[in-house]
């Protein structure tokens, strides 16, 4: 018998697929082309303890094999978040994580306090956030930073701790591992590749702000090393994600490590990719006789 279920840190979901948080927002549009209850579970867009406006436009440039965005995680703040998507996404019968950012460790623990009791199943801390008391350098950068505020937020959230790493460092194993010291329940790798494109006509960056974060198909073999390297550093659950677009793309991240998968970009050019990848692990699955994904997770 084929069974898709995966444990994350106590949570079943019914299948290792979930969406990547930024992408699919919390859900709202996307329910009108696929049904939500078949995910694993939703990774909403980050959610910060107030309002955010996000960097100034253009904030998306397309590139070869993806895309480049410093959306600056804008965002309604976490009451209206409470309010509004936590009875929209319970109406589906899916697992609800929520990216959660900030700017100091009291904006991640303010966000998290506000979550304590709240209806939703797991909390992803984004540590690629900048820290505005370290010059804007993001949390997730620096291996003392990153375990600190894991640590500081880890005091206080009263569901499992996913943290969220930047792959803008020179040794993905070590952050894993102060992800891990600092009690993080579970990782999720990667976020977005510090990018930039030009304009060569205008002689100026295409984003406003010069400097955004690459995803798509392009960045996956990065990704998929850095999971490789991660699963090897740390004993705790891991959701790999980066360019994730086919069934066998997360079959490729399974066996280099991770428990579920994150699909991001892929939805924005198929509203139905996280479908179409579940259907296509089903049928790997099928053809190669494998009852269970943990028969192949971290086989590399
Ligand atoms: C437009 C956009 C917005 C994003 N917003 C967030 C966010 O709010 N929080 C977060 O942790 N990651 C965010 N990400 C990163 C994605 O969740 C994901 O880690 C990254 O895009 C790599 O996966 P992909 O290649 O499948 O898109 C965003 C990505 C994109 C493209």
């Amino acid at each position: 018998m084929l069974d898709m279920r995966v444990n994350i840190c106590g949570v079943e979901l019914k299948n290792p697929v979930v969406t990547a948080s930024g992408t699919f927002g919390s859900g709202h549009e996307y329910s009108d082309f696929i049904d939500l209850s078949r995910l694993g579970a939703v990774i909403v867009k980050g959610v910060a303890d107030k309002p955010w406006n996000g960097n100034k436009p253009p904030r998306i440039a397309e590139v070869y094999g993806g895309m480049i965005n410093s959306v600056g995680l804008q965002n309604p703040g976490v009451d209206y978040f409470i309010k509004n998507d936590i009875p929209f996404l319970r109406q589906f019968d899916t697992k609800l994580i929520v990216n959660v950012c900030g700017h100091t460790a009291e904006e991640y623990v303010n966000t998290v306090k506000a979550l304590r009791q709240q209806d939703v199943d797991m909390i992803e801390l984004n540590i690629s956030c900048p820290n505005i008391k370290a010059g804007g350098m993001a949390f997730g950068t620096d291996c003392q930073m990153a375990e600190k505020v894991v640590s500081e937020v880890k005091k206080y959230a009263d569901k499992p701790l996913i943290v969220k790493l930047s792959p803008n460092v020179s040794d993905i194993a070590l952050i894993a591992k102060a992800a891990e010291n600092g009690g993080a329940d579970a990782i999720s790798l990667i976020n977005t590749i510090s990018a930039m494109k030009i304009d060569i006509y205008k002689r100026k960056t295409v984003l406003d702000s010069k400097i955004g974060g690459m995803s798509g198909p392009a960045i996956k073999p990065i990704a998929v090393r850095m999971v490789y390297q991660a699963s090897k550093a740390v004993n705790i659950p891991i959701i790999g994600l980066g360019g994730i677009s086919s069934g066998e793309d997360a079959i490729e991240f399974i066996m280099a490590g991770a428990d579920a998968v994150a699909v991001g970009t892929a939805n924005f050019m198929n509203p139905h990719a996280c479908i179409d990848i579940i259907d296509g692990i089903e049928k790997y699955m099928n053809d190669f006789s494998v009852n269970n994904l943990s028969e192949i997770k971290g086989c590399i």
